[in-house]
């Protein structure tokens, strides 16, 4: 039984998806605590209704990034966890944690990346006048939203988007592909290899969310 420890800042409906799968299909482990930076963040509220220990460790009450870093570490250590899950936290890690959690921890990005690194990334996304838009589950490594790449999930960007529009869709797609690529790792079925994530027994790392009238090679049918 591995033990995930989730991190949160807010809405925590990713965090949420997790929750539902784990005990939905069974999964080989347990969400064993839910720890938030903010203690107004509506998803502890699931996690209390669930029954899953939440800790709140506010960035406000610490002197620097190290200080705040070394609480949570401390805070999550105490649940021994195989795997350490950030959903929606947003709060740059020092690679001192990013490092003590090497391999063991992963990140959803709402961007394809390489594209689009950073805040505001759907925006960024229009900007740029991307026709496929979408999200990424990768390991974290001390670079900002970099690391090896575990899952896509991707959307035809569609006439008239705006930044809510594209969030909104997007996120049911991050709902599906963050809890499969969270299952595959306590199933033991990731190996990176020079960079590059592999799930053993092969299995596509990608979702596509196409809206109802794009043929697959996006011309409408
Ligand atoms: C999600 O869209 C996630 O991809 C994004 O925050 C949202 C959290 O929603 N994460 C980042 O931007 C990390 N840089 P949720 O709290 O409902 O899961």
């Amino acid at each position: 039984m591995k033990n995930i420890v989730i991190l949160i800042s807010g809405r925590g409906t990713n965090m949420e998806a997790i929750v539902r799968a784990c005990e939905s299909e069974r999964w080989p482990a347990r969400v064993a605590a839910i720890l938030s930076n903010r203690a107004d963040a509506p998803g502890l509220q699931f996690a209390a209704e669930h029954g899953i220990p939440t800790v709140v460790i506010d960035h406000q009450h610490y002197p620097d990034r190290t200080a705040f870093d070394t609480a949570m570490r401390d805070a999550i250590d105490a649940h021994a966890p195989d795997l350490v899950v950030l959903a929606g936290f947003m709060r740059i890690l020092t690679p001192a944690f990013v490092d003590h959690y090497a391999g063991r921890m992963l990140n959803i990005h709402p961007s394809l990346l390489p594209s689009f690194p950073g805040l505001r990334t759907h925006r960024q996304a229009l900007d740029a006048g991307v026709k496929l838009h979408g999200a990424t589950v990768h390991f974290v490594t001390p670079e900002l939203d970099h690391g090896p790449i575990v899952m896509q999930g991707a959307l035809d960007v569609l006439p008239g988007d705006t930044p809510e529009s594209l969030a909104e869709r997007l996120l049911a797609c991050e709902h599906i592909i963050y809890p499969r690529a969270v299952r595959w790792f306590v199933e033991n079925r990731l190996r990176v290899q020079d960079g590059i994530v592999h799930v053993h027994p092969a299995e596509p790392q990608w979702f596509l969310a196409l809206s109802a009238n794009a043929g697959v090679a996006g011309i409408p049918s």
